[in-house]
């Protein structure tokens, strides 16, 4: 799909993660994952700042992106209600630059099943991320149920078309085909939703 088409589609789910933001079972996994996070922080695919209330904001300093100018817009004033230190742009998480060892944590969640090239994402945030820094992931993907991941694989091409992201990625094997250390995993709803715990491996 055009970038310019899936990021008026993001554009209009703006509500929907406003709705999720009262998921309690997406809560926890937010409050785990993040629990450890801490410095100079980077979040890509920031999305409206659902993470924000799960941050420790006393250790955190901010920076997140998404390329969705309607989903940075609504994350400035989550960041604002939250009274977070944040600095928050929008840029293709593809296209951004940084330089390396730029970070202490890095953290995506939900993100992967959107981009073109997650391997490469991931790559690039190893290479931002220091090297005792973390990557913090919280991603969606094909399930270990056989019948479920039948039904990702079939729906995935309306999936895409209806959301803008894939629902049959194999989460557990593009973070291990990139340069990132898997630490630690969790997996939840059948293996559709997977948390990982990673360094880069520098
Ligand atoms: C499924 S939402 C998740 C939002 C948020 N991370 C969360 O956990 O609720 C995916 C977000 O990634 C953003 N996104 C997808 N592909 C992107 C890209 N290539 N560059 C920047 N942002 C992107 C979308 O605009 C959207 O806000």
């Amino acid at each position: 799909m055009e970038k310019e088409k899936l990021i008026k589609k993001y554009d209009r789910q703006v509500d929907t993660y406003k709705r999720a933001l009262n998921n309690r079972t997406l809560a926890r996994w937010r409050t785990e994952l993040l629990n450890g996070a801490h410095g100079k922080v980077l979040e890509v695919g920031v999305g409206i700042g659902s993470n924000f209330r799960f941050y420790n904001r006393e250790d955190v300093n901010l920076t997140g992106v998404d390329f969705s100018p309607e989903m940075i817009k609504t994350a400035r004033k989550t960041a604002s209600a939250c009274q977070m230190n944040a600095e928050l742009f929008q840029e293709d998480v593809e296209e951004l630059r940084f330089n390396s060892d730029s970070f202490d944590c890095i953290v995506s969640t939900l993100t992967l099943c959107g981009y073109s090239h997650p391997t490469q994402v991931l790559n690039n945030l190893h290479n931002w991320c220091k090297k005792d820094g973390t990557v913090l992931l919280m991603e969606h993907g094909i399930s270990s149920n056989f019948l479920l991941s039948n039904t990702q694989k079939l729906i995935d091409p309306l999936f895409v078309k209806a959301v803008g992201c894939h629902c049959d990625r194999n989460i557990t094997n593009i973070v291990e085909q990139s340069h990132l250390k898997i630490e630690r995993t969790q997996s939840h709803w059948s293996g559709i939703i997977q948390l990982i715990w990673a360094k880069p491996d520098k």
